[in-house]
């Protein structure tokens, strides 16, 4: 068992914890090498009972001969990180999925990424406390990215409670493509609709740091795109992330 963290402290700061620990910065010019050097000492740091340094040394990135352009040429799309939020059973998965399936009528290449079926896998370390929540989103952050730059149309459904740890990724994706989707039932829908019964089992105190119930969730502030999928049929939730996509010019 690993040693508890301690609660967040919301009087003081919803980040309070860990507010100070750096964002990096996206490297651009300069030296690209150095930059992502420091990318890679960020990142790691912020990973899960890591030392400081990273372990790896006289790592030399290998350029692709193969750049963006060609691979939206060779999709009929741009690549993108649909990045879903929201609480559980908020609809993140069903809207990913459904869109997911959309996107494959259509001929393009678009992937899910969801937070049960990774923490099956890549992810069947990590508990849920705020330091492996923050882990956890690292990890699918970086695979996103992956897939981003291949080209694919990536959508992932985890609660991605804390605003930190999505900023993170968002900055982690520049420059390419990252669109924040808050699927935005209240707790109180989700809580109704209670798909696993597990507020039930949060309210019987048999779930700790449960999200929204006994673990915050911090809504995202200024998200590209808000689905209301308390009021919105799966129907109307996907067009609208369709039209989203149509208008921005991925599609
Ligand atoms: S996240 O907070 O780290 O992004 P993630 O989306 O991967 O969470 O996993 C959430 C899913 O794990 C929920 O849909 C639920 O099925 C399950 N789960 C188990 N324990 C918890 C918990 N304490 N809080 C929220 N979800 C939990």
């Amino acid at each position: 068992e690993p040693a508890p963290h301690p609660p967040r402290v919301h009087a003081k700061h919803p980040n309070h914890d860990r507010r100070h620990r750096p964002v990096p910065q996206a490297a651009h010019h300069a030296s690209a090498d150095r930059g992502r050097d420091r990318w890679r000492r960020a990142c790691y740091a912020a990973s899960v009972d890591a030392p400081k340094e990273p372990k790896a040394e006289n790592l030399t990135w290998h350029a692709g001969e193969v750049d963006a352009s060609a691979r939206r040429k060779a999709h009929g799309h741009s690549g993108a990180t649909l990045w879903l939020t929201g609480l559980s059973g908020s609809g993140k998965s069903t809207l990913a999925h459904r869109v997911e399936r959309l996107l494959i009528e259509r001929g393009a290449f678009a992937y899910v990424l969801d937070g049960d079926n990774v923490r099956h896998g890549l992810n069947v370390d990590l508990g849920f406390d705020p330091k492996e929540r923050q882990e956890n989103v690292r990890r699918v952050g970086e695979v996103a990215r992956l897939f981003t730059d291949a080209g694919a149309i990536v959508l992932t459904a985890f609660i991605s409670p804390y605003l930190e740890d999505r900023a993170l990724v968002r900055e982690r994706l520049q420059p390419l493509r990252f669109i924040e989707l808050h699927v935005a039932a209240d707790v109180g829908v989700c809580e109704a609709r209670d798909p696993k019964g597990l507020y039930a089992k949060a309210r019987r105190g048999e779930i700790p740091q449960f999200t929204g119930i006994s673990a915050p969730y911090e809504a995202p502030i200024d998200p590209e795109l808000r689905v209301d999928t308390g009021a919105l049929s799966i129907d109307e939730s996907a067009a609208q992330v369709i039209a989203y996509l149509e208008s921005t010019g991925v599609l």
